[in-house]
């Protein structure tokens, strides 16, 4: 499948995750063999110095990782998302007690709907490889996250080495379509998983792009072979 172009791919995006919302969370576990679980662990333990404070879990979808916020620390989550059906599933399937801590928010990371310097860190979880407008997204984050709050970025990337590598990228053509294809009926939301993985920036282009929208101490490391990777950023000021 050709990638939607920038014009065309929030309203591509929306509808491809509110075709597969029923089965996401199925899904994920599934195909990642429930590594997944421990993807968002690790993420959210990068918070784990902002106790008590607002966290905003952007690009939020079904609420795996506000959930895994609020499960590692008390505090209050935020959790945004711009598709109405993968929120409503999540507020559905939410874990009993945690609706006191999580507010589910329908809108648009690129327009954020909160006040300026209102959290104390920022979660993206599989979220910034789905923005139309990467640029736009970071200076909403930068805004939005109060001075010395950090910004964490949970996201796919392509492994390193190359046997790995290229064993990675064949399931991920032409298995992992199928197999979501057949489970969620939507074959093209799952083309889309894997050709926008294929085409995101590299790890080291995401940090350089992190540090020119303004954040400091920019760091990442590879989970899982470099399956995915961490990213990290603080707003200085
Ligand atoms: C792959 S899902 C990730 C869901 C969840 N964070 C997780 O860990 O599984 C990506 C989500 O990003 C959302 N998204 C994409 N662009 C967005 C935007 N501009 N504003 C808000 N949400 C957006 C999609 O609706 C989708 O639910």
């Amino acid at each position: 499948m050709t990638l939607p172009k920038e014009t065309e791919k929030k309203g591509f995006v929306q509808d491809k995750f509110a075709s597969v919302s029923e089965k996401y969370d199925l899904l994920n576990s599934l195909l990642s063999c429930y590594v997944d679980h421990y993807w968002r662990m690790a993420a959210a333990r990068e918070l784990c110095m902002y106790p008590v404070e607002t966290v905003l879990d952007l690009c939020a979808g079904t609420l795996p990782l506000s959930h895994e916020l609020v499960r590692q620390m008390p505090r209050r989550v935020v959790s945004v998302d711009f598709c109405h059906d993968m929120l409503k599933y999540g507020v559905r399937h939410m874990k009993k007690g945690y609706e006191r801590a999580i507010l589910p928010v329908c809108g648009d990371g690129e327009m954020l709907p909160l006040a300026d310097s209102c959290c104390a860190g920022i979660t993206v979880a599989f979220g910034v490889r789905n923005l139309a407008r990467l640029d736009r997204g970071f200076s909403e984050m930068l805004r939005v996250l109060r001075p010395g709050g950090k910004l964490v970025i949970l996201e796919f990337s392509r492994p390193s080495l190359p046997l790995f590598r290229g064993i990675y990228m064949y399931y991920l053509k032409n298995i992992l379509p199928r197999i979501g294809g057949l489970i969620s009926g939507d074959t093209e939301a799952y083309r889309y998983l894997a050709e926008s993985i294929e085409a995101f920036h590299a790890p080291d282009q995401l940090a350089r792009m992190m540090a020119s929208a303004g954040f400091a101490q920019v760091r990442y490391y590879p989970l899982t072979f470099g399956i995915v990777h961490i990213h990290t950023g603080i707003r200085a000021s």
